[in-house]
């Protein structure tokens, strides 16, 4: 092996420890927070905070500089008319204004704020006619139409949506905005996702038959279709362009606005680029505005791929499926956003984290930083495994996952005790923060009874923030992995002792070990 040197050097550094401190003190702290590594102080983590990549990004020199050149006036501030012309060139042409009067780009705070607007307004603008009957065709496909009447059975009978918006997974925010909206949310992930094909490049991929069995039948019902780019919820799997292209072409079949979850645009456009033969010698640039062609709309989180702390947007394309179906959409999302957030001109943003996000668009699809990211996050996938720790494969672009069933195989374990809790907790002792998403975060209590995630999912998450972290850091995390599951049959389990009835229960929740 040789080094390669990385594609840029600090100026700046950030020392970690703000107090001296040790594993008692950490386990004390570990202790008092109830286990809950949302609730650890993070200037106590002296190794890896891999809690999310989303607003942990260190910025560049060229960011910082242009936040001090920030434009706080409170109408039409300068770097409004920056990020205008920044979302064309990093988006592509096809989403350029020309009509005066008639927004396209909608700022917000963050990513899930767009989306609340969206599926707001959305909804009421379909719910206005009244509720429609709510049988199914005969000729759904059996498996897909128990789907839907399992996640349905969960509504009282009165408030059973009958709008369907489906897509390879929802993010859990947009799953939760499209249903508190009343309107179903539907996974559609293919089949390599869900039968764990780990020689599958592309497995955020939708699966485009159960899509088309869908539409044949029920398509009155889908108002919507999406793809989030790169699927988090599935481990940060990319989708292909000829995906995204099929997905699209169905929509247009039926002429359904079909938009992206673009919070990893970059990320998912390197993937193509390597792992797609046809784009092998396409620019990043090219292959973002070949899949962007593509949707109707989208909305991000600017803090991934943003590059930024902190906003988020949502964009409708002029003479787009959307645009031309819901002329009134638009009009009626800008009056949402001056309600909730702001001026459309800033949204939720300040001018200076609108300049510097449009140097953060600018450099996100750099080659040279996208192939030290990627592999970066890729290199401590396979270190784990190298220590024999179960992570899903072909590592994603933003995070490996730890997958728990197999990482306790062979020990004593039972889904109540919760042990990727523990390791979770055990990993900040060792001075480093993952996080679980698995059969705590998604199971329920109900009745006085556990009940796993179906599909089940058990997963512990390290999250890479972008620019921040070597080899080496990421490294030592997973030798503080490898000695805990070295020892996996000493870890014991936990108690929960606040919040396991409780919704978005992981965010909340006390433990105490067993
Ligand atoms: N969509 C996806 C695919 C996401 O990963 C996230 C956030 C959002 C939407 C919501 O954006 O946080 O700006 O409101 N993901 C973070 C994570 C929280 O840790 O994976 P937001």
């Amino acid at each position: 092996t040789y080094y390669r040197p990385r594609p840029y050097k600090n100026a700046a550094v950030q020392f970690k420890i703000s107090t001296p401190e040790d594993f008692e003190e950490r386990r004390r702290i570990v202790e008092k927070t109830g286990l809950n590594v949302f609730f650890f102080p993070a200037h106590h983590i002296p190794g890896c905070d891999l809690l999310s990549d989303s607003g942990t990004t260190t910025m560049t020199m060229t960011q910082w500089s242009q936040l001090l050149l920030g434009d706080e006036a409170y109408g039409s501030n300068e770097g409004f008319f920056h990020l205008k012309t920044q979302m064309v060139e990093t988006f592509g042409p096809s989403w350029n204004q020309t009509r005066e009067h008639t927004e396209t780009l909608f700022l917000f705070h963050q990513g899930r704020a767009a989306e609340n607007a969206l599926f707001s307004v959305f909804s009421r603008m379909l719910h206005k006619g009244g509720s429609v009957s709510p049988l199914f065709s005969d000729s759904l496909e059996s498996s897909l139409r128990n789907t839907i009447e399992e996640k349905l059975s969960a509504f009282p009978p009165s408030e059973r949506p009958y709008f369907i918006i489906p897509s390879n997974s929802h993010f859990d925010t947009t799953e939760a905005n499209i249903g508190n909206n009343n309107i179903l949310p539907l996974n559609l992930p293919c089949n390599e996702h869900v039968h764990n094909d780990e020689a599958f490049s592309f497995r955020g991929n939708m699966n485009t038959n159960a899509l088309r069995n869908l539409l044949e039948n029920e398509h009155h019902r889908v108002p919507l279709i999406y793809l989030t780019i790169t699927n988090n919820t599935g481990g940060g799997q990319p989708a292909s362009m000829s995906n995204i292209k099929e997905v699209s072409e169905i929509a247009g079949e039926y002429d359904i606005p079909f938009f992206l979850d673009a919070c990893r645009f970059a990320e998912n456009a390197w993937f193509v680029q390597q792992k797609e033969s046809q784009y092998q010698n396409k620019s990043i640039q090219d292959i973002v505005w070949e899949m962007f062609e593509y949707a109707d709309g989208f909305h991000i989180s600017f803090k991934k791929d943003g590059l930024v702390n902190i906003g988020g947007a949502l964009v409708i394309k002029e003479g787009g499926r959307m645009a031309r179906k819901h002329p009134d959409l638009q009009n009626r999302l800008t009056d949402y956003q001056i309600l909730t957030e702001g001026h459309p001109t800033y949204g939720g943003m300040a001018g200076r984290d609108l300049k510097g996000l449009v140097q953060g668009l600018k450099t996100v699809v750099n080659q040279k930083y996208l192939d030290h990211r990627i592999r970066r996050v890729e290199k401590f996938g396979r270190k784990l495994e190298a220590y024999h720790i179960p992570v899903i494969k072909p590592v994603g672009g933003h995070a490996v996952y730890m997958n728990m069933d197999r990482f306790f195989e062979g020990t004593e374990t039972k889904d109540h005790e919760f042990k990727g809790i523990a390791f979770t907790a055990l990993m900040l002792i060792a001075g480093h923060r993952l996080c679980e998403l698995g059969v705590y975060a998604f199971g329920k209590y109900k009745n006085g009874k556990e009940y796993p995630p179906d599909p089940r999912v058990n997963f512990v998450r390290g999250a890479v923030p972008r620019l921040m972290y070597e080899d080496q850091d990421l490294f030592s995390a997973a030798e503080a992995a490898k000695v805990l599951y070295d020892n996996r049959d000493r870890i014991p389990g936990v108690e929960v002792v606040y919040g396991r009835d409780l919704t978005l229960r992981h965010f909340k929740s006390r433990f105490r070990f067993k």
